[in-house]
């Protein structure tokens, strides 16, 4: 039995999606999310640029919070970093793209899949390599804009349907029966995206298939806690601690009360290439 905490983060809110999906399945265990909303997004960025952010995030949870455990519950991270990660952080460390194929992959009938990411994501090649069944028709599509709307709080208006609508496109025309949201902002904007490719579409994301192998990997390890009663949650964000409380709660229905501030010039200082 290990009761070290498992941290969690994103470059902002969309790592929630994560963050409930392992309340629910570990509910045992501490966990820290960390929300780099003061640097999202990260989609737009170049790769070495989030590698460096993802890696700041990763030595901070393991120094300042002795993780057992890092959950990249960011595709465009797990895009840029997860490598690296694996390589230089000393704990297990997890992505969210090997769990949002094998979800989708399991979904789909008539083998047809549409996928929304990031720019970076879409970039990266990381699904690409990571579909590997041939039989199945696979449509990228990457989705500027989307984030910043969850990061307002913006999850369903006129102008969120109207992005969608653009976008979603070529997915709609390929007459796909599932949607994977490769991106962990997106399962915040679940109720238009369905409005707009159909309710017949099936919508896919990693949450819990990520939350199913923490699980398994802290089972298989015995890293897991089994303590009686549940673990806790803590919170930091580099952007306003206040902001992340209130909106935050809003787009995933958990109570973050209190929120720590760190700042991006902290990290820079005292975890940039460790
Ligand atoms: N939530 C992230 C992802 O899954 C990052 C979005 C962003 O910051 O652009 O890709």
């Amino acid at each position: 039995m290990n009761c070290g905490s498992v941290g969690v983060f994103d470059s902002g809110f969309g790592g929630l999606s994560i963050l409930s999906a392992l309340s629910d399945l570990v509910p045992k265990e501490d966990l820290i999310y960390f929300g780099d909303t003061q640097r999202y997004p990260y989609g737009p960025r170049p790769q070495e640029d989030v590698r460096e952010f993802a890696s700041q995030i990763s030595w901070f949870l393991v120094k300042e919070y002795d993780v057992k455990m890092v959950v990249v519950a960011c595709n465009t991270a797990s895009a840029a970093a997860l490598e690296h990660l694996r390589e230089s952080i000393p704990v297990p460390v997890i992505g969210v793209i090997d769990a949002g194929v094998r979800a989708a992959q399991s979904v789909t009938v008539n083998r047809s899949i549409g996928v929304m990411a990031t720019v970076g994501t879409v970039a990266s090649g990381a699904y690409q390599r990571c579909f590997s069944r041939d039989d199945l028709l696979v449509i990228y599509q990457s989705c500027p804009g989307l984030v910043e709307f969850v990061e307002r709080g913006e999850t369903y208006s006129e102008e969120v349907l109207i992005l969608l609508r653009a976008l979603l496109e070529p997915i709609i025309r390929s007459r796909v029966d599932t949607v994977l949201l490769a991106c962990t902002h997106y399962p915040f904007l679940s109720r238009a995206i369905s409005d707009v490719v159909g309710r017949d579409v099936c919508l896919v994301s990693s949450a819990e298939e990520t939350a199913f192998e923490v699980s398994t990997m802290l089972g298989g390890e015995s890293r897991e806690c089994d303590r009686d009663g549940t673990g806790s949650i803590r919170y930091v964000s580099t952007g306003d601690s206040l902001a992340f409380s209130q909106l935050g709660s809003q787009l995933s229905g958990l109570a973050i009360e209190s929120v720590r501030h760190v700042d991006v010039e902290y990290l820079v200082a005292n975890y940039r290439k460790v």
